[in-house]
């Protein structure tokens, strides 16, 4: 019998620990990098973390070859600055934790419904959220979002859903065409399980916008201007 071959387990393409990308990252972080560059050496950067210089350089090759550091060399010293995707990691990292030691964040927000451009539709009917949406939310949503229109003074509060743990949709191509990613929060709007659902770039910054297994309208006996309140939990 044969040892099973570890694909791409030797040289540069070695899966790395998390840790060799979480440390530094932490590492540079708190040093300031996230807003400006911070100047050190790979020995510096290995003495923190307690590894040996040359592994220390070998783990600033690969947050620059990952795009999570953008990383100029002068006089044997590095300029290294941290991207939007290593905050990112950073972020993710954090709500983790805060998930970890404080259990689920929840807010209630309320919001008068109202009708969109019927576009809801067209998206929730492509196979490709589908399939997504059965997988991950375990139900397979009525064709549409039910819009509900917040004030100004909630929409802000909406801001901390940037800190909690949400069902991921993924962004794919068809037709030509690109569909947009989204993370969904589980919810029940006036007692009624659904998902708030944010895509990455949504043109709306007022209105939120809700799947459900069922038409909430019909269910609810909704109509546009009728005030309505959504309990959310972090996943
Ligand atoms: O753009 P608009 O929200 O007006 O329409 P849509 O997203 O295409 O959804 C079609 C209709 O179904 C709208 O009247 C939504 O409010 C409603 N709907 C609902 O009642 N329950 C859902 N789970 C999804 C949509």
């Amino acid at each position: 019998m044969t040892a099973p071959r570890r694909a791409g387990a030797t040289g540069s393409d070695r899966p790395r620990a998390r840790g060799e990308i979480l440390e530094p990252l932490r590492l540079l972080a708190h040093a300031g990098a996230d807003h400006t560059p911070v100047v050190v050496t790979s020995g510096e950067v290995g003495e923190r973390l307690g590894v040996s210089q040359q592994a220390a350089a070998r783990y600033l090759v690969e947050l620059e070859r990952r795009g999570l550091v953008v990383r100029s060399l002068a006089n044997r010293r590095q300029r290294l600055q941290l991207t939007p995707a290593a905050m990112e990691l950073l972020r993710a990292e954090y709500r983790d934790y805060r998930r970890l030691f404080e259990g689920p964040a929840r807010a209630t927000i309320s919001g008068e419904v109202a009708s969109g451009l019927g576009e809801g539709r067209y998206y929730l009917s492509q196979p490709g959220y589908v399939v997504q949406f059965t997988e991950r939310l375990g139900y397979s949503p009525y064709p549409g979002t039910l819009n509900v229109r917040v004030r100004a003074s909630e929409s802000r509060r909406l801001a901390v859903l940037r800190d909690w743990n949400g069902l991921r949709i993924d962004g794919f191509e068809a037709g030509g065409r690109t569909f947009g990613g989204a993370t969904c929060y589980p919810a029940k709007l006036n007692g009624r399980r659904c998902h708030l659902i944010r895509p990455d770039r949504s043109h709306y910054q007022d209105v939120i916008e809700f799947v459900a297994p069922e038409r909430l309208r019909s269910r609810l006996r909704l109509q546009d201007g009728d005030v309505v309140k959504a309990d959310l939990e972090e996943r």
